[in-house]
């Protein structure tokens, strides 16, 4: 048995849980967001898998398939890996619903962190993925708080309900896990006042020109509802921030209502940690779920060449109007700089 949050826990499917299956796979959106589920489920659909499950409880060197429980020990969600043949396999898919009324709780990005303890740790494995259907951002961001990175779009992948879907690809492999590991956990916290002096002087320290008055307009910006902004922090070093302006400055952005990640800086001395993943996951989320679509410019010179590849590789794609043209210094809204170009992901 394995702790996942506070009252939950992982363990293998008992005889019994058959009434709970029933009940929460008779909703619905567990079937439409998932491959394997049927619907209606059925009594038998039931007992078949849990019969499945006892029979490998007891024939398997490992089980593969858990149930997630809630303190009254009722199961309330299932997580898995398919595909292991434990010994013989070198990778496996990760597979997970949670009942409805459980969810937001954090329990599935618990449960998923568990089983990559377990792949990796336990089974040996070199390699974790995930099959996500593209309008399931609440899946994709499980996924991402794990330490999975984007790895591409598969067109009509799979047939849903009598329709194909796209299909995104996430994938974990052992190497990025342990170095996640070693790193530790990140803590992302809404940018506050009492964090300024802090972020102010470790950029005063790199010679970056960061001012105190943007983070100050930042705040006031978020307390007015135009902006959010989160920073990221290594124990209580200070590592990194985003924001997320809910309208874009850019015409064609703002006439569709897609909000802009902005602002997107990690200190040199903690990239390639998986930081800046991190702060984008949870703006490109904060977007997903209010307008399912996000956008952000990245500028065209050197200077910004790790963020074109960062971008790129999160599944970003260029909105298809070409460049937008620097503008000199005195800068109206919707103007810039330097030479961007503006992408899109999500829709
Ligand atoms: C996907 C699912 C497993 C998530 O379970 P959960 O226990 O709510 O997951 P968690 O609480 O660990 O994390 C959910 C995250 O998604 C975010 N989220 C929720 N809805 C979202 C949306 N529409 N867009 C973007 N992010 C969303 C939550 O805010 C949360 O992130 P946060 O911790 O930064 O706030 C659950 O919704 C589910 O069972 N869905 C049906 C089955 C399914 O989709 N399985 C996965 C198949 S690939």
């Amino acid at each position: 048995m394995y702790h996942l949050i506070p009252g939950f826990t992982l363990t293998e499917v008992r005889a019994g849980d058959e009434a709970a299956y029933m009940q929460h796979l008779s909703d619905r959106s567990v079937h439409d967001n998932t491959l394997r589920i049927p619907y209606p489920y059925t009594e038998a659909d039931a007992k078949d898998w849990v019969a499945g499950r006892l029979q490998d409880n007891l024939t398997k060197p490992r089980i593969t398939e858990f149930a997630i429980r809630n303190e009254h020990g009722y199961l309330v969600g299932g997580a898995g890996l398919a595909g292991l043949d434990v010994e013989g396999s070198h990778r496996a898919e990760v597979g997970y619903w949670i009942a409805n009324p459980f969810r937001g709780k954090g329990l599935a990005s618990a449960a998923i962190a568990r089983l990559c303890d377990l792949g990796f740790g336990i089974f040996g494995l070199e390699r974790l993925f995930a099959h996500v259907f593209t309008f399931n951002h609440a899946s994709a961001r499980v996924l991402e708080r794990c330490g999975f990175r984007y790895e591409g779009t598969l067109r009509h992948h799979e047939k849903k309900n009598g329709r194909f879907v796209d299909v995104t690809v996430y994938g974990l492999t052992k190497e990025h896990y342990l170095m996640l590991q070693r790193r530790g956990p990140v803590t992302l916290k809404k940018l506050a006042p009492e964090q300024i002096d802090t972020i102010v002087s470790e950029f005063q320290a790199i010679g970056w020109d960061k001012p105190r008055q943007t983070f100050e307009r930042y705040v006031s910006e978020q307390q007015t509802g135009q902006r959010e902004a989160w920073t990221a922090w290594l124990g209580d070093r200070f590592a990194g921030y985003v924001t997320l302006k809910w309208k874009c400055d850019y015409a064609p952005f703002a006439k569709e209502n897609i909000p802009e990640v902005s602002d997107l800086n990690v200190l040199p001395a903690l990239q390639r940690q998986g930081i800046a993943a991190e702060l984008m996951s949870l703006a490109e989320a904060t977007a997903l779920k209010k307008r399912g679509k996000v956008g952000l410019a990245v500028g065209l010179s050197a200077d910004y060449g790790k963020a074109q590849r960062f971008h790129i590789l999160r599944g970003y794609v260029p909105d298809g109007r070409g460049a937008q043209r620097a503008c000199g210094t005195n800068l109206a809204p919707g103007q810039c700089s330097e030479d961007h170009l503006w992408m899109l992901k999500g829709g």
